[in-house]
């Protein structure tokens, strides 16, 4: 789905999650959302909260899980997901602070592979995925899973690759202070949604989603995945469809 203004694309895709919210509460249902940070999604978390605050959106019957996490920040950094989640979207609707799954990575090495596993076993409790609202990263990465991550990948440590690093040196100020390490969501845990939900907003944008959607899927563009997956759909703006 190409939308002429960005605008455009959160509100589209409010409406998306604000429905199947509404379809599963009205059966005494959850839902069971995977949220991905960043700029892409902003507006349609802001959205999100505009259809709470104004037209009533109930969201207690949902369940969210963040895609990924920086490793080794210190608890509260302003550029942690969870900071960014709380921030953006989650202090200003009506989710259930036990209902916010975010893993915490502050400790060892160890640590944070139990912390992994509890994200894992957490959303098998709730019965997996229903929907994931994700974007794409520059080199074609889905949460953190880089290049090269395998399609039966689970949630765990990863080796933040160049490119990542790079593009979220600003945050950072500065690429020396961008961690090295994040946790992610794996590709088969990703995969498993019902429905995937890929937003991608921006020039800089279009070469990535012309190589993961008209290329071949292929592990060096873990996006490209997404090609076979039924529940998947794309919303892009006009400059991130801009070569395809
Ligand atoms: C980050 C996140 C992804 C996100 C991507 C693109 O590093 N791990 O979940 O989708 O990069 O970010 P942005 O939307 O700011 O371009």
């Amino acid at each position: 789905f190409v939308f002429d203004r960005s605008d455009q694309l959160a509100t589209h895709v409010a409406q998306i999650i604000a429905g199947e919210v509404r379809q599963r509460s009205a059966l005494g249902q959850r839902t069971v959302i995977g949220v991905a940070t960043g700029s892409t999604p902003a507006g349609t978390y802001r959205e999100l909260i505009r259809l709470h605050s104004e037209e009533g959106l109930d969201l207690s019957g949902v369940v969210l899980f963040l895609l990924g996490e920086y490793v080794g920040l210190p608890p509260d950094s302003p550029q942690s997901h969870a900071r960014w989640i709380a921030q953006h979207l989650t202090d200003h609707v009506n989710i259930a602070a036990e209902n916010i799954h975010v893993p915490d990575v502050s400790g060892s090495t160890e640590e944070v592979e139990a912390a992994c596993r509890r994200h894992e076993d957490a959303l098998l409790a709730v019965g997996g995925l229903d929907m994931v609202i994700c974007g794409i990263g520059r080199n074609g990465h889905l949460a953190f899973n880089e290049p090269f991550s395998v399609r039966n990948s689970r949630t765990r440590l990863c080796t933040l690759d160049p490119v990542t690093r790079r593009a979220a040196a600003s945050d950072f100020f500065g690429l020396e202070y961008v961690p090295t390490h994040a946790v992610t969501m794996g590709m088969a845990t990703l995969l498993e949604a019902r429905t995937i939900l890929l937003l991608a907003i921006g020039e800089h944008k279009a070469n990535i989603v012309r190589d993961a959607f008209e290329g071949p899927p292929t592990d060096r563009v873990p996006a490209s995945y997404l090609q076979e997956h039924p529940g998947a759909s794309l919303f892009l703006d006009q400059p991130a469809a801009g070569m395809l």
